[in-house]
């Protein structure tokens, strides 16, 4: 465990135990027991000085210093912003948001405050175009995700070989102050599926935004009908805790005030010799911190001077731990086999080992016989592709025999046509030609006569 988390742990533990200046042997034994430690209690007989112990821790977690993330969500306008600058007493950069935004995202900043020796990591992730869009059905999903995106980082970090947890910047949510619109009426559907699905994963303190604009018998209420809202939808919202004797009554009277009615102005007004934080109307003064006007002393109360520790704590062992707990269960780490019997990480990771082994082998046994099979079906088409080739080539072939004994058969034809084409005209011209010459030579014969 990282120092960070032992003081964290040992500071709940001390408040929950007797304060640090009790002798030791005033402990009573079933102290030890309720903490599962049997061994024997002993008295001492002189100071040994470990009684410093949480003096020590509170000494290293102060010069470490401490990191709070706080999410906001609610509408776009509903005075996010504006409750954090009150909060805090401080102006944090703060830019107005459009109102049309294709879908939720989230706006995180990160800032480093002091208070008297005391440094704070302060992280606000608020919400932009929540409630903007006309499909909002999956209006808080990106919150989730952005939930399980720090609880995955931080578990990435915690399963690291070399872990610098002690450095590390943790992003998870402590607190989610979710703003209800004062409608007066009832929760919108928005607001409860947002609220279910985060219930497990995040502390929801619920508070109704703009209070000044509800009555004061509006407000009563619509107090009453948000809670039995919540509780008929199942809804888990953060619970003070009330197991410290020292805040238990405080924090049980504040369990039944929730939703708590803010106001939110970092404006000051004069009122009598006192400039106080408020929001001035034509008819009247709404001074953020009078408990008769609203509820935000009993939200800053709550959230940063008695509660803070108890959400990081509630953060760290119940929301992380569930999603810790559901991841490992995911990557198939169990704590005890299917005979319920202990199972070591060491033994898990070889089972998977082995598990994911096989299951590779099995692939390439697969993929080999897919090879093999292909292969062949490959071949057997080539083969008959090949075959039909040869079939075709032969009747081509024999094709050409026929044409060609055919065109043989036509030329010898012709060529006996053409030999007894020149017979007959060749006789033709010998009997033209001793047609033509009888008579010629007769004539000629004539005239040699009767020239002697
Ligand atoms: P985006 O970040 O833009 O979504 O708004 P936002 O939720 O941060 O609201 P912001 O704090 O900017 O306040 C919006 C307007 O509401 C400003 O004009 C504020 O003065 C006003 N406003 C804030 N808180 C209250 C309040 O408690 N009562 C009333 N009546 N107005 C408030
Ligand atoms: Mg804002």
């Amino acid at each position: 465990m990282a120092s960070s988390d032992i003081a964290r742990h040992l500071l709940y533990q001390s408040r929950l135990e007797r304060p640090s200046s009790s002798p030791a042997e005033e402990v009573p034994d079933e102290m030890f027991l309720k903490r599962g430690d049997c061994s024997r209690s002993l008295s001492l007989s002189g100071k040994v000085g470990f009684d410093s112990l949480p003096d020590q821790l509170v000494n290293k977690s102060t010069s470490q210093g401490f990191c709070f993330n706080i999410l906001c969500i609610g509408e776009t306008g509903i005075g996010k912003s504006t409750l954090m600058d009150t909060l805090f007493n401080t102006r944090f950069e703060n830019y107005e948001e459009s109102h049309f935004e294709s879908e939720v995202r989230l706006r995180a900043q990160t800032y480093g405050l002091q208070e008297s020796n005391v440094n704070l990591k302060l992280t606000i992730v608020s919400t932009v175009g929540f409630g903007d869009q006309m499909n909002k059905d999956d209006s808080y999903k990106p919150v989730v995700d952005y939930i399980d995106a720090q609880f995955e980082a931080y578990l990435q970090e915690e399963l690291k070989i070399k872990r610098s947890l002690y450095n590390y910047h943790d992003t998870r949510i402590h607190a989610c102050l979710y703003f209800i619109s004062p409608t007066g009426h009832s929760l919108k559907s928005l607001d409860l599926v947002t609220m279910k699905a985060l219930d497990s994963k995040v502390n929801i303190i619920p508070i109704i935004a703009k209070a000044d604009t509800v009555s004061k018998n509006e407000l009563h209420k619509f107090k009453i009908k948000i809670m039995s809202e919540l509780v008929s939808n199942g809804v888990q919202i953060y619970q003070f805790p009330t197991d410290d004797e020292s805040v238990s009554k405080m924090n049980a009277t504040m369990n039944g005030i929730l939703p708590f009615a803010v106001v939110g102005s970092i404006d000051e007004v004069k009122i009598g010799n006192k400039m106080v934080k408020a929001r001035q109307y034509p008819w009247g003064i709404v001074q953020v911190e009078n408990e008769n006007h609203c509820d935000f002393v009993k939200l800053r109360e709550m959230l940063v001077c008695v509660n803070m520790e108890d959400l990081r704590e509630q953060t760290h062992a119940r929301h992380y731990e569930l999603y810790r707990q559901c991841k490992l269960e995911e990557m198939g780490f169990r704590d005890n086999d299917p005979e319920n019997k202990p199972v070591s990480l060491q033994e898990t990771y070889e089972a998977k080992r082995q598990e994911f082994l096989n299951e590779l082998q099995r692939r390439e046994d697969e993929m080999r016989q897919m090879f093999v099979q292909r292969v062949k079906e490959k071949e057997l088409e080539l083969k008959e592709a090949e075959r039909e080739l040869q079939n075709k080539f032969e009747q081509l072939k024999s094709i050409h025999h026929e044409e060609k004994r055919k065109l043989d058969d036509k030329k010898k034809i012709l060529e006996d046509e053409i030999n007894a084409f020149s017979k007959r005209k060749s006789a033709t011209e010998l009997l033209q030609a001793q047609a033509f010459a009888t008579p010629a030579s007769i004539n000629v014969k004539k005239d040699k006569d009767r020239k002697k």
